[in-house]
């Protein structure tokens, strides 16, 4: 085993990749950055020829996050290596990530592709990539089921090309540990260069095994593992970041040699940005960073626990960073004591406005609210961190219902053309609120999704909602914070239209 594994999180690509998630170039930003704080080493930014956004989310990351090595993905096409490059070539350490297909079943099927072809594709493409970015990384797509001797040639001909690092991806999630561990320790074997480049592994969760793959590939070799945050990703998703990195950190023992840079404090709070941003909720038995992670649940636990902490408990809440939730502030709390809390709780690095906007929420909140806890907080930041352009605002709603009438809504909403006032029916508070909604922005909104969650316990306690719209099969997240859930819905909802409508060119109004 070497010492050093490299982290490579492709949370804003592979994970971008998840059905229904949509980020705009600011939000990934922000995750960028907090995948930094992080300490990750290479940060895939996008595929910056699959969309505008995509390419300005890229740009916009390279010349703003500067220790990591940024990378986007580009087919084994020209034209995909030269947009990539257009994106990259800001970043202070960028790499190019180019690939394609190698199993038979690809090159057939997909690709209609030779082998012969696809090698040479394959190697003039790496060197074309080379031409332009010192640091260029292959992965010969569906990796797990290529002819290992196919794969072999393919290898050594892009390292000898340039290739710096060569990803063996299971696509699919095909694999089984002992195979691809073998798998790995085959290309060491056989790859005549392989000592010229980083091996490196993508992991899918298909059958559940990406964890188990991705170890079993370090034991034999790897020494880059591409992982997500709350293991997000294409289908079953990709391996998540904060699994991998407590079991290298928990099972010491059992890998000592093997060092990373990651800041394990900084898992929660990442897993949450990205939860909040993505709009992707998290099972609350999820390793590491669901909710009952570190819940313990049954009277022999809970006496196990006090009378021992390791009983029951194999890592710490404090090592992914979770804090017990202190009572900080209230209503008499001042613009410094909020400033010093946010300094406390890692945010440095914000301007000054978002701060007084913050603060000003926060006195809001604390006029309704008697004791404002670090979640609080946290999820007041988060809401202030990344702007949507506001087409639509919410002005002022009011709602009357009741279990033996019909649930009635009206709504005030802004927009620069003045203000829209509506009222509707509908089957509960919610539905009437979201009809009134629909005509006064006079759109038909198709709802497909809608989640609720408290951020802290007690009746009181904020209620943050996300709801997922569809508009000409696209699906856009919206997400709204307030202690009144029905104004938390009508936010969450009117910030998915407007994100519709900043992406959309094409709306079926009424
Ligand atoms: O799963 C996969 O094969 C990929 C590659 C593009 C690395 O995501
Ligand atoms: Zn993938």
């Amino acid at each position: 085993m070497g010492n050093r594994i490299f982290i490579f999180d492709t949370t804003l690509r592979d994970g971008e990749q998840t059905p229904g998630v949509n980020l705009n170039k600011l939000e990934k930003l922000e995750i960028a950055k907090q995948l930094d704080k992080l300490g990750v080493d290479v940060i895939e930014a996008g595929f910056p020829i699959a969309s505008h956004g995509d390419f300005e989310a890229v740009k916009l990351i390279a010349q703003n996050v500067k220790r990591p090595i940024i990378t986007g993905l580009a087919r084994a096409v020209k034209k995909d290596i030269d947009r990539a490059w257009e994106a990259l070539q800001y970043a202070e350490r960028p790499r190019i990530h180019t690939f394609i297909a190698t199993s038979d079943l690809h090159m057939k099927y997909k690709l209609n592709m030779s082998p012969e072809d696809v090698l040479k594709r394959a190697t003039e493409m790496v060197s074309y990539a080379k031409s332009l970015c010192n640091d260029v990384e292959f992965s010969p797509e569906d990796g797990t089921r290529t002819n290992p001797e196919f794969l072999y040639k393919v290898l050594e001909a892009v390292i000898d090309a340039g290739a710096t690092v060569v990803n063996i991806p299971d696509t699919v999630g095909y694999a089984i540990p002992n195979e691809f561990g073998e798998f790995i320790r085959s290309i060491k074997n056989n790859v005549r260069n392989i000592d010229k480049a980083i091996i490196s592994v993508h992991c899918h969760n298909d059958l559940g095994l990406a964890i188990a793959n991705s170890l079993a590939a370090i034991e034999n070799g790897a020494t880059q593992v591409e992982c997500a945050i709350n293991g997000l990703g294409e289908r079953a998703g990709n391996a998540a970041l904060e699994e991998l990195v407590m079991i290298l950190k928990t099972r010491k023992d059992l890998f000592d040699k093997i060092e990373n840079n990651i800041i394990t404090e900084q898992i929660h709070n990442t897993s949450e940005l990205v939860r909040q941003l993505t709009g992707i909720q998290i099972q609350p038995n999820k390793a590491i960073v669901g909710a009952n992670a570190f819940a313990h649940e049954s009277g022999i636990h809970q006496h196990g626990v006090l009378s021992c902490r390791e009983t029951y408990e194999i890592m710490t809440p404090e090592s992914i960073g979770l804090k017990k939730s202190l009572v900080v502030l209230g209503k008499h709390s001042g613009t410094h004591a909020f400033e010093q809390r946010l300094k406390e709780l890692g945010y440095t690095n914000l301007s000054q406005e978002k701060i007084n906007e913050a603060f000003q929420k926060f006195k809001d909140l604390a006029d309704r609210k008697k004791e404002i806890c670090d979640e609080d907080i946290e999820s007041l930041i988060r809401q202030e961190i990344v702007h949507e352009k506001e087409i639509f605002q919410l002005e002022s709603f009011h709602i009357s219902s009741g279990n033996n009438l019909s649930a009635t809504a009206t709504v005030r909403i802004k927009n620069e053309e003045g203000i829209s006032e509506e009222a509707a029916c509908g089957e509960g508070p919610i539905n009437a609120v979201f009809k009134a909604i629909d005509r006064a922005v006079g759109l038909e909104i198709n709802l497909k999704d809608y989640f609720l969650k408290s951020i802290t316990g007690g009746t009181d306690s904020l209620g943050e909602v996300s709801v997922r719209i569809e508009n000409n099969g696209k699906i856009f997240t919206g997400r709204g914070i307030s202690i009144d859930i029905i104004e938390a819905s009508a936010k969450a909802y009117i910030n998915a239209i407007n994100r519709m409508l900043n992406n959309s060119e094409m709306i079926s109004t009424k």
